[in-house]
């Protein structure tokens, strides 16, 4: 009987696995509506599998653009590499110590508001100038010449710890990890895309699929959340609405709000198989009621409030604020003893780090939706054989040994495994023995089972320290704090750059990196412009111009909602921020999974 079992779960478990592989192939070749007649009713291959004793509950935050030594550097955690009392010297010149150094050092001098965006290169910071960075085997690459990319002003000035009390708390108690990489060295939608899918298709930059050559808008991958699905393990994105634990809401940013400067949570809706699960968007005050009642699912993805999310500009006295509630609410609800809880940033953001990133036995992408070579961008060439910059990372459970500073994973599955932000898929698969990994690159990242104790403890604290005062007050003023014009309640003013434009402070991306930019022989004043306002975008003109992002979310929920993409170079940016608003709205109120 019991052998009769065995062998049926064996049968059943390669069936999945086998529809699991067809359904990874065949996806990006589906028109839409051959997807949504397809996924329309996308339904579980069979209940949810055996597995593990330890967590019921895998919990992602997932914030915005630091790299590990402008959070954890100043530490002094044992065991990390970090940025010593004494300052990190960088040459000017990696060829003439004569022309001097600039020194990386620990402190307060910008506070919780950066003055303006970081500008180093996230991809090709360590690179040796003219070196080849975009196929392996990669050109010469050091620490020496990060000064030539960007490494200067804003980008070297790290946190001290006495200014993260909540992450300083976090990592006394709880785990980071000293080389968890980015899976791109690039921004935000490859590494929003490969966290949640393993692939980013072939795209290396803040765009759309069809901006790549892809036949949609959308990127047409299967997903985590496919794979999760198919294996019936529940799962929900937390993203819109509160931080408080306290009940009342300490913000009000919804995805759609135009007050938030339409944060519509692209590129993440942006993958096809994200935006099928809208039936799984749920608020953030769902997350923390079900975390009080033990109710939450499997895998929760939480979204951070802009305001909240730490990108450069933002507050990041706020950032420290959500992960102090989000925390206490999991420690203090009764699903705590089998909760593992991972904040992570998805980039660099602009920030130094002073590691090498890995390039040893990385897998080249060769998901079924990459389109190869047909970006027509600088990094259309690009083999994705490496990782990015270290990121900022942390693991909380109480099957987390206090103090730990992870290093290398040791059980690999490949002795040149790293833990990188594909490590959330890899981690999802094995936690809840899913049928199968979604790409070669989720097969290869170290997984966090291995950093799991034998058993829980119980001497993880129920209160972290309070989080510093935010610079302004939570709600978000009317009119929004992108500046706009009467309103005096903004986050930041806008300032007058060296070259006489309105110097938008704050954009979550334009499509452009600084790296990039540098590469094109434009020249970056170095903490001004910040991150993501190129000087000739039109978001640097100020609110009367419809920024990129917001092109390209009308874009994709035109196509989303079907509605017609009105003319965005008639529109404000205000406008459109309600046109998205509403369109949200549509669209979450269509009946149905779709594509
Ligand atoms: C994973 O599931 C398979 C069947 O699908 C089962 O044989 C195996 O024991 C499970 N592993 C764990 C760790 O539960
Ligand atoms: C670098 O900065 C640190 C911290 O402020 C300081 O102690 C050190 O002397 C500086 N090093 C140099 C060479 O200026
Ligand atoms: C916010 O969350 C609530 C509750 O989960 C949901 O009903 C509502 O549609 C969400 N709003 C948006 C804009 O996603
Ligand atoms: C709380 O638990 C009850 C009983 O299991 C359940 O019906 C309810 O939906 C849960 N609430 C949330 C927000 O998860
Ligand atoms: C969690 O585990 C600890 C120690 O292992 C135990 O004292 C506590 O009662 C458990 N909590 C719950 C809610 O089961
Ligand atoms: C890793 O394994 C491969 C074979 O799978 C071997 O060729 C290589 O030398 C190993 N590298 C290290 C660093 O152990």
């Amino acid at each position: 009987m019991l052998r009769f079992l065995a062998f049926a779960l064996l049968v059943y478990a390669s069936l999945a696995n086998k529809a699991l592989e067809q359904l990874k192939a065949e996806l990006h070749k589906l028109t839409p509506d051959e997807a949504k007649k397809r996924f329309g009713d996308l339904k579980p291959l069979r209940e949810a599998p055996p597995r593990q004793k330890k967590i019921e509950h895998f919990v992602v935050l997932y914030m915005e653009n630091h790299a590990f030594d402008n959070f954890f550097g100043c530490m002094d955690l044992p065991g990390a590499d970090g940025i010593p009392k004494s300052g990190r010297l960088i040459p000017k010149d990696p060829e003439d110590p004569s022309q001097g150094y600039v020194n990386v050092t620990c402190g307060t001098s910008y506070g919780y508001v950066c003055p303006g965006g970081p500008g180093y290169d996230t991809f090709a910071g360590k690179f040796k100038n003219s070196a080849d960075a975009h196929a392996y085997p990669y050109g010469p690459q050091d620490d020496k010449y990060s000064h030539q990319h960007g490494a200067d002003g804003i980008a070297i000035e790290m946190f001290s710890p006495e200014q993260l009390p909540v992450k300083k708390a976090i990592a006394e108690n709880f785990g980071i990890f000293n080389k968890l990489y980015t899976a791109v060295p690039s921004a935000s939608t490859p590494n929003h895309l490969f966290t949640q899918s393993a692939t980013s298709c072939g795209i290396h930059d803040n765009i759309m699929y069809s901006e790549c050559g892809g036949k949609t808008d959308t990127f047409p991958q299967f997903t985590i959340y496919d794979s999760l699905k198919l294996n019936g393990v529940d799962f929900a994105f937390y993203m819109n609405s509160t931080c408080g634990v306290q009940t009342a809401p300490c913000h009000g940013v919804n995805p759609h709000t135009p007050d938030a400067g339409s944060p519509i949570p692209s590129p993440d809706v942006a993958m096809a198989g994200v935006a099928r699960h809208k039936d799984r968007f749920l608020s953030q005050e769902l997350f923390y009621a079900a975390a009080a009642n033990g109710t939450l699912p499997q895998f929760s993805w939480l979204m951070p409030p802009f305001q909240a999310c730490d990108h450069p500009c933002y507050d990041v006295a706020k950032g420290e604020r959500l992960l102090k509630d989000t925390y206490e609410a999991l420690r203090a609800g009764p699903g705590w003893n089998n909760t593992l809880f991972f904040v992570v940033y998805d980039d660099a953001g602009g920030y130094y780090d002073q590691i090498v990133p890995p390039s040893e036995g990385v897998p080249n992408d060769e998901a079924p939706c990459h389109v190869r070579d047909q970006c027509a961008s600088s990094f259309a060439k690009f083999d994705f054989r490496r990782l990015g910059l270290r990121t900022s990372a942390m693991l909380i459970s109480p099957w987390v040994a206090r103090g730990t500073v992870f290093q290398e994973p040791k059980k690999g599955p490949y002795n040149t495994s790293q833990f990188e932000l594909t490590s959330v898929p890899a981690t999802v698969k094995n936690l809840f023995n899913l049928s199968g990994f979604l790409t070669k690159r989720d097969a290869w990242a170290g997984s966090f089972d291995e950093l799991l104790l034998d058993a829980p403890r119980s001497d993880a604290p129920m209160h972290l320290p309070d989080a510093p005062a935010p610079a302004k007050p939570w709600d978000p003023p009317p009119g929004g704090i992108f500046g706009r014009k009467g309103d005096d309640a903004d986050f930041f003013d806008l300032a007058e750059n060296d070259d006489g434009e309105d110097e938008m402070p704050l954009e979550d991306d334009d499509g452009v990196d600084d790296g990039d930019r540098r590469r094109l022989g434009e020249k970056v004043k170095l903490g001004n412009p910040p991150q993501h306002c190129g000087q000739k975008e039109k978001i640097c003109r100020g609110p009367e111009a419809v920024s990129v992002k917001q092109r390209r979310n009308i874009k994709l929920f035109s196509r989303l909602t079907e509605k017609a993409e009105p003319n965005v170079d008639e529109m404000t940016n205000d406008e459109a921020d309600r046109w998205l608003s509403e369109c949200w709205e549509d669209w979450m109120a269509l009946g149905g999974p779709i594509t």
